[in-house]
């Protein structure tokens, strides 16, 4: 077998056997194969697609190329949420305490921020302290202990995922279906979980622009998962303005911290309890299609967990046994601020129809808060606190956000930037509602 004749393959657009991609997987991961003739493939990949079958078999290699978890010797049930990448989504900061609080195990492999998306990694680390580089042994302690642990990727976990995505995000072939697919679910397949619940985020801010994307991502997916023996359902959710109140690590650490006692944005909410029902759903091995009145069972379950302050207790568990700083938990106005603040105010009167998240995204990059590189350093305490949220009246003049910088480089151009992704129309029109699908 050849690299070369499986790259000619792709290109005519046929679709490539298990044997063949599991040669050019392994390959590359061994360093058999360069980085020239993998890239031609994501490529060829990218503009010709791949079958069901193909995507199952590339997702199958990457699994192949590291050891699934062994989470057996932990009692209760272990299930991940996972979610495909979108601008201000600190859905998981209160979700995994909110279901260890119910007694769902949930392990965690999480990413960092790349580009206008944030990573779950570099927000846990604006808390002093918070190591997420654990080994697998840490980690199953923690869960043994705590019943949640949030870490990053690990040589043990489809490692030649890592150097795929490296060669992805330097050759434009990030946003394709069946490559997504397989990198995502390569990764949670190989956590050793019973469960899963996707969040294919859709819209500007997310690879998925348009429903139908998503609903082809979240499908994929699906299958792989259940094809793999694990209970997956993706919900889709809207991506077309940033989540919450705010973008940026340490300021979504505030906001996540407010959300574990309660006080939150509608959207966030709703996803975050929405995703915590089908988790609950499927952790309590409840089966079945659910009604409407079951979700709201569980949704009702787990706000009286928020309620009752058991999941920031969790939270407050979680942070304490990964050596973080408890104490800013407990007093968030401690955790370090950025040093400059400017506001953005609007340009003209009326209701905000959009905010382009990834617009969004990319200014709070400009400020400091994200990376265009992996290699680049991100400064914790950088974002944006938004005023206004879609469906809201500002006047002209009007603030309707807040820039938090300690360089001042990009402070005027991701202040342009941020007034350039409001779309404000003189009337209103109902937002949209932030769950758009459940596919199962
Ligand atoms: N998240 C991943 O883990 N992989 C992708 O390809 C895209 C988002």
């Amino acid at each position: 077998m050849r690299a070369y004749d499986i790259i000619r393959k792709k290109r005519a657009g046929s679709a490539l056997s298990g044997e063949e991609l599991s040669f050019l997987v392994t390959g590359f991961s061994e360093g058999r194969i360069p980085d020239y003739q993998v890239s031609a493939f994501l490529m060829a990949v990218f503009f010709r697609g791949m079958t069901e079958e193909e995507t199952f078999g590339l997702t199958d290699a990457m699994l192949g190329s590291g050891a699934v978890l062994d989470l057996s010797d932990i009692p209760g049930p272990k299930i991940d949420k996972h979610s495909t990448g979108g601008v201000g989504d600190k859905v998981t900061l209160v979700l995994a305490p909110l279901l260890a609080s119910a007694g769902i195990v949930v392990p965690m492999i999480a990413g960092r921020a790349l580009a206008h998306t944030g990573g779950t990694l570099d927000k846990l680390e604006a808390i002093p302290g918070f190591r997420t580089s654990l080994s697998v042994q840490e980690f199953k302690e923690n869960l043994r202990r705590v019943g949640v642990s949030i870490m990053g990727q690990t040589e043990e976990v489809a490692p030649v995922d890592r150097k795929l995505y490296a060669l992805r995000d330097v050759t434009a072939t990030v946003d394709s279906i069946p490559l997504i697919a397989s990198s995502i679910m390569s990764k949670k397949l190989a956590e050793g979980i019973d469960g899963l619940v996707l969040d294919v985020k859709c819209g500007s801010g997310a690879f998925m622009k348009t429903p139908e994307e998503a609903r082809t991502l979240a499908d994929t997916m699906v299958k792989i998962g259940n094809a793999r023996g694990v209970k997956t359902v993706a919900v889709i959710t809207d991506m077309d303005q940033p989540l919450g109140a705010t973008i940026g690590n340490s300021l979504e650490i505030r906001e996540s911290i407010s959300a574990l006692h309660g006080e939150w944005a509608r959207d966030l909410r709703e996803v975050t309890l929405t995703l915590g029902a089908w988790m609950l759903h499927i952790g309590k091995n409840r089966g079945g299609t659910p009604d409407e009145e079951t979700i709201e069972r569980s949704r009702r379950e787990l706000g009286e967990l928020l309620a009752s302050g058991a999941a920031f207790r969790k939270f407050v568990a979680m942070v304490d046994a990964q050596q973080g700083d408890s104490g800013v938990v407990l007093r968030p106005d401690l955790i370090r601020q950025a040093g400059k603040a400017r506001k953005v105010v609007a340009d003209r009167e009326g209701y905000i129809l959009r905010i382009d998240a990834e617009k969004i995204g990319i200014a709070s990059m400009l400020l400091g808060a994200g990376r265009e590189t992996m290699a680049d350093p991100v400064d914790r305490s950088a974002g944006i606190i938004l005023a206004k949220k879609v469906g809201d009246h500002c006047g002209r003049g009007e603030q309707v956000a807040e820039l938090h910088y300690n360089r001042e480089d990009g402070a005027v151009e991701a202040g342009e930037l941020f007034l350039s992704a409001l779309e404000i129309e003189p009337r209103r029109s109902e937002p949209k509602s932030v769950i758009l699908e459940v596919v199962r």
